[in-house]
């Protein structure tokens, strides 16, 4: 599939987006191995937490969908995962690959978990080499996918200090400290979103975090849970974008998830003149939830700090969209971990933005993005749905048609975005077939 997107006057208007991809997975996971019935509400049905749910319902785990985003999950317990008869295909999800192989440490069968070809290509020493210290035995090609998790080995507690700042490396030892022997404790550089620790505990597991630093005993049985998936922040960036960008209006985005560790992009664009206000918070279960009214508003180049970079880690394509239409020269640095995501999203989001008229200069952990107004043009994705997202939002405040190629990875994590943008005024079409006539 490819997007047609034509300039357009968007509209104000009330929506709300689909469920967190991030806690999805883990309510999936932690569901399928607490001992008895959990019930997930507001469960995202992208590709690639359906790709966690197949994988898991391969292993045994009965899981039914009520309605459309409701998970009756009945739990196995901690052990009860079945060997599965195949290789387990995560699709294009690195979360499911990187937790799966911390959970799976603590099964007692071997496993082997295979992707897409770019999960193929993406990095997985981070996670072997820790849960391996522990006592895993996990086979790779070279630090590549394919895993094979060799379960049934004794697992003991270790105390690990995080090299990069990674919630999939952190949440993967701690699925794996629930099987092991003593205490695991990890310890964070630069927080990264905790939606593992919150639903640990709200699921009955003892853990503290504090300073940093996550310290569980193991041995402890996860309990079945009611689960609520907020709405996913990082969809509502693309909408946030659009609806800052438009000439006039408001656009008002309910209930969605307001954790603290994932608000940065929030706060980078309220750096750069954004009108952006946090309305009604509430505490939905285990997570903080909001509306967020958003207003047009002129934005100016900033210094994005590289503080908020692990609070933001996923916005960075649509914040060089946000650079792109802003007024002066933006500048980001210590993004190095944009490099290893779905794509190269650095280079996939300089190279489109030249496409469009826009001037980039990249470096290895950032780039710099002049301001400026983004001419019509064809854009290439990359297979990255976050990068063809953000060419959408581009493309709705273009001086002429723009064309995204390879739009199909926007379901692994937004499936509806080219309805929902339509329901605010975009002119989105959305065309099978590899390249545009
Ligand atoms: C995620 C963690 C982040 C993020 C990804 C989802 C998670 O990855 O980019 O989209 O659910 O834990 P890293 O841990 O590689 O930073």
């Amino acid at each position: 599939m490819h997007y047609l997107v034509k300039p357009a006057v968007l509209r104000s208007g009330a929506i709300a987006v689909p469920g967190d991809k991030s806690i999805s997975h883990r309510a999936l996971m932690l569901g399928a191995v607490a001992d008895g019935q959990s019930v997930v509400s507001g469960f995202l049905r992208g590709e690639d937490c359906k790709a966690t749910l197949a994988a898991l319902r391969a292993m045994g785990a009965q899981i039914d969908i009520g309605e459309p985003t409701t998970l009756h999950i009945s739990g196995v317990g901690m052990r009860g995962l079945r060997r599965p008869a195949g290789t387990l295909d995560l699709g294009n999800s690195g979360t499911a690959m990187r937790l799966l192989c911390g959970l799976l440490c603590g099964q007692p069968f071997a496993a082997t978990l295979v992707g897409d070809a770019s999960l193929m290509r993406r990095p997985m020493r981070r996670v072997i080499e820790p849960l391996s210290r522990m006592g895993a035995r996990i086979d790779s090609n070279d630090g590549l996918p394919p895993l094979t998790v060799h379960g049934g080995e004794s697992l003991a507690g270790i105390h690990y200090s995080l090299p990069v700042a990674s919630a999939q490396v952190k949440s993967a030892i701690l699925l794996a400290g629930l099987y092991a022997d003593g205490e695991t404790s990890v310890l964070e550089a630069a927080p990264t979103r905790d939606h593992t620790e919150r639903m640990l505990q709200f699921m009955g597991i003892e853990l503290q975090a504090e300073g940093g630093r996550i310290r569980m005993p193991g041995g402890q049985p996860v309990r079945p849970a009611d689960i609520y998936v907020p709405g996913d922040l990082s969809s509502a960036a693309f909408v946030i974008l659009a609806a800052l960008l438009a000439a006039d209006g408001e656009v008002v985005i309910n209930g969605v998830g307001m954790n603290p560790t994932r608000t940065g992009v929030i706060e980078i664009l309220r750096q750069m003149g954004a009108a952006i206000e946090i309305e009604n918070c509430r505490s939905a279960g285990l997570e903080p939830v909001a509306d967020l009214r958003v207003r047009s508003s002129a934005l100016s180049a900033i210094d994005v700090d590289p503080a908020f970079v692990s609070r933001a880690i996923d916005e960075f394509p649509v914040l060089f969209i946000a650079a792109a239409a802003a007024r002066g020269h933006t500048r980001f640095t210590g993004i190095g971990e944009l490099r290893v995501k779905e794509s190269d999203r650095i280079s996939a989001m300089a190279e489109g933005l030249r496409q469009l008229g826009i001037k980039v200069q990249e470096f290895s952990d950032g780039a710099s993005v002049q301001g400026g107004r983004f001419t019509g043009g064809v854009v290439e994705s990359h297979g990255d749905h976050r990068v063809a997202m953000s060419f959408a939002v581009a493309g709705a405040v273009a001086k002429a048609p723009v064309t995204i190629l390879d739009t199909d990875a926007v379901d692994t994590s937004f499936p509806g975005f080219a309805e929902l943008m339509r329901s605010i005024g975009a002119d989105i079409h959305v065309s099978p077939g590899p390249q545009p006539s």
